[in-house]
């Protein structure tokens, strides 16, 4: 696992802005898995600034979402995919048919989660995966006690998780309970990882991830087994770890 600690947010969105960007160039019709949150915000706005130079072009790219909240459809200000488009999509040159989102109000989310998983695979798999962490040690929405062996998932989210997210809703009532989320099977099969964390609220998830033995009670500590991590953190994500 490689560790790169950045001075801050904005430094380590470029650094990953950069590998990103590296990526795509040498694989034109990369497929990327993509996160929601605030730790790739940055990332994304240095994606658009970087196709608005000519740096970047995503007409090839594809993409997957982690998760969605389980009931929101796409419209909704608080799903993953109004993010999505809001954030990035809207501004850069991706083909609306090579994204990818889960569909939170599907009738049928069991056939929504199994055609989800089909159109991976059909992608030949994720070339580079986006995280960010919880401050339980959550990625995706797979929440400490998660069966490493799911493909996907239809989780239930911790307290820790409804309080955390809180803060992009009106009230703590509105926060889904529930979500559709990749298992960590399906993180663990991308080819290259790359994981963000800022902020003090990240220290333990980021030292655990680090240094715990895996356990599934700390999901993100499974990407010790991965051979191609990279572990983007600012220095107060940092505080922690052990040099
Ligand atoms: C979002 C996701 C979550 C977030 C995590 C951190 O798609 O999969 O695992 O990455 O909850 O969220 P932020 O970045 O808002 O601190």
């Amino acid at each position: 696992m490689k560790v790169i600690v950045a001075d801050d947010y904005q430094e380590m969105s470029k650094i990953a802005s950069e590998i990103i960007t590296e990526e795509i160039i040498k694989k034109p019709n990369i497929v990327l898995g993509l996160a929601t949150g605030t730790s790739p915000i940055g990332l994304y706005d240095n994606l658009i600034e970087n196709y608005n130079n000519e740096i970047v072009d995503f007409s090839s790219v594809s993409t997957f979402n982690l998760d969605e909240y389980l009931g929101l459809n796409p419209e909704n200000e608080n799903s993953y995919s109004y993010f999505m488009w809001d954030k990035l999509f809207s501004h850069i040159n991706v083909k609306k048919e090579n994204v990818h989102l889960l569909k939170g109000d599907a009738s049928d989310i069991q056939k929504e989660m199994n055609d989800y998983v089909k159109a991976i695979k059909e992608c030949h798999g994720i070339d580079v995966q986006v995280l960010g962490i919880g401050s339980n040690g959550h990625i995706g929405f797979n929440e400490p006690g998660t069966d490493f062996e799911k493909l996907i998932d239809l989780v239930d989210l911790k307290e820790s998780t409804i309080n955390d997210n809180s803060r992009l809703f009106d009230n703590i009532e509105d926060v889904p309970k529930k979500a559709v989320s990749l298992g960590i099977k399906s993180i663990m099969n991308a080819k290259k990882i790359i994981l963000l964390a800022s902020g003090e609220k990240k220290q333990d998830a980021i030292y655990k991830t680090i240094h715990s033995e895996v356990t599934n009670e700390v999901p993100s500590t499974i990407l010790n087994l991965h051979h191609d991590v990279t572990i983007i953190v600012d220095k107060k994500a940092a505080g922690k770890i052990k040099c």
